[in-house]
């Protein structure tokens, strides 16, 4: 008979965008209400560039956090060219900083104070190779003579290759990987190398941005690609391999932006995530991974404890989730698998 329910450890979500202010409070408590910990992505309009500004995004998610939550935000600093690597090294010692993440300079929403070239922080990654600090990269060149759905693997090729070869004992997380060379990168590479892999590009491909008209809730960097990329993806991760872990990418953005003439890149889907992956995991029957993949990969490359608490997972027929977020500037839409949800997660307490 076909599993029902499946209790698993609380898991996290390696790869989060909180955003500030009236959205940070509005999207938090989808995310505390499931996972443990969640690494926070630092591309906040003034980009979180120093241990000081860490500590008071910090400050400003613990207050938003609902109470009796015990949800753990891990911080991450925004790499620059011109960043003080003093201020990074002693971030990371006082653990305050729990890696440091690279955009490339116009790559994405808040990216204009990216590095414009690996090799300009080489001096940067000598220091995180050296102090075991992990760089969680933006995997994507920005060419403009660059195809869109080429910027993955052309960045393999040209950048993310050579690095892991000029730095060996570097600690890579390939962010939020699309393709199936992306996969393959991450598999056969030499020394500490993982990929976090999103709910989304799990569950639909680049025909979603186009289903009967353009569709901006579809849109998010990197770009959907092939189905060919997502069946390579979901082999990855149902696979038990543990390079491969969670991280949701969620990203919210108002609808008005993303209905806009140049609509903003970022799919929210941290209140269906977690049911998102158990429905992926189902389908390819490989339910007895999920918990790696969820809860055991993702700590273990990071050297921390999984956490102690745990989730229980329930199969039903076409559950039911808002599908939008109201918060107090509008209206965030929510991922929804296409064919409706079929498994709800709830944290045990
Ligand atoms: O779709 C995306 N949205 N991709 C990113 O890399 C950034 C994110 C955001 O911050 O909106
Ligand atoms: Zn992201």
């Amino acid at each position: 008979m076909a599993v029902e329910t499946l209790t698993i450890t609380r898991p996290d979500d390696w790869h989060l965008h909180l955003r500030d202010d009236a959205m940070l409070a509005a999207v938090l408590p989808a995310t505390a209400e499931i996972f443990g910990r969640a690494m926070v992505m630092p591309n906040l309009k003034v980009p979180v560039t120093t241990a000081r500004a860490a500590a008071d995004y910090r400050a400003r998610i613990h207050k938003a956090t609902p109470p009796g939550s015990n949800f753990k935000p891990l911080m991450t600093c925004y790499l620059t060219e011109s960043l003080d690597p003093a201020d990074l090294a002693a971030g990371y010692r006082d653990g305050l900083f729990s890696a440091a993440k690279y955009y490339p300079a116009g790559a994405t929403t808040n990216s204009a104070a990216g590095v414009t070239g690996m090799r300009r922080i080489y001096r940067l990654l000598d220091l995180l190779q050296s102090i075991g600090m992990p760089i969680l990269i933006h995997g994507e060149v920005v060419d403009k003579d660059v195809d869109v759905f080429d910027r993955e693997a052309v960045f393999i090729e040209r950048v993310l290759g050579p690095l892991r070869l000029d730095l060996p004992a570097l600690k890579i997380v390939f962010e939020h990987v699309t393709t199936a060379e992306g996969v393959d990168f991450v598999e056969s590479a030499s020394g500490p190398t993982a990929a976090t892999i999103t709910p989304h590009h799990l569950m639909i491909n680049r025909n979603a941005m186009f289903d009967g008209g353009l569709r901006p809730h579809a849109y998010c960097l990197p770009v959907l690609k092939r189905e060919r990329h997502r069946r390579a993806l979901r082999a990855a991760a149902t696979s038990g391999n543990p390079r491969f872990f969670i991280g949701t990418d969620s990203a919210p953005h108002l609808r008005n932006l993303k209905e806009h003439d140049c609509g903003c890149a970022g799919i929210f889907n941290a209140p269906t995530a977690l049911g998102c992956y158990a429905q992926v995991f189902d389908e390819e029957n490989r339910l007895e991974n999920l918990e790696g993949f969820t809860s055991h990969h993702g700590p273990a490359f990071y050297s921390l404890p999984v956490n102690e608490s745990r989730v229980v997972l329930t199969r039903a027929v076409d559950v039911q989730c808002p599908q939008e977020l109201s918060t107090s500037m509008g209206t965030v839409r929510v991922f929804l698998p296409p064919g409706g949800m079929s498994w709800r997660a709830r944290l045990l307490i």
